[in-house]
């Protein structure tokens, strides 16, 4: 399973982290993010990252800065992407869940590293469960789609 990594500069330290915690996983993981502690603008990652599971480049995607929340919004403005912001794996899990996310995105200056790897864990381990929350997210994609809803 291929996974694609971004980050801003706020969450250098922590990306690679993960990134070494999942390859010893066996995961490969493309790191688009920035490797640098100078300023860097999380929209240019999240959006990077998100092109990249949109066109199947990567199976999924993990996007850190600060709190997760600007990377992860970014991310979400690229059609087909459903990713969202976590600070504990119980949301992570659902996410996958019942809303299929396909990226996940936290906070290097909310979570501590090992709860980050707990995160992380529970998105991946978890599967879609399809059924109703199926029409749901078809529900999301026409929203994203029409910029509108057709009343069921
Ligand atoms: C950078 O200062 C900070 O705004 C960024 O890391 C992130 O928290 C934005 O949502």
């Amino acid at each position: 399973m291929k996974l694609v990594i971004g980050n801003d500069h706020v969450a250098l330290e922590m990306k690679y982290e993960i990134m070494a915690y999942l390859q010893e996983k066996g995961y490969e993981v493309l790191n688009i993010g920035t490797d640098s502690p100078d300023r860097f603008d999380y929209p240019v990652s999240g959006y990077r990252a998100a092109k990249m599971v949109a066109s199947g480049e990567a199976d999924g995607g993990i996007l850190i800065c600060g709190t997760g929340v600007g990377i992860s919004l970014s991310a979400n403005k690229v059609r087909g992407i459903r990713c969202c912001v976590c600070s504990e794996p119980y949301s992570a899990r659902l996410s996958k869940q019942h809303n299929n996310t396909n990226m996940i995105a936290f906070g290097a200056r909310v979570v501590g590293i090992e709860l980050a790897k707990m995160i992380v864990d529970a998105w991946l381990e978890a599967e879609f469960e399809g059924g109703r929350h199926q029409r749901r997210i078809d529900m999301i994609r026409e929203i994203e789609e029409t910029q509108n809803l057709t009343e069921r």
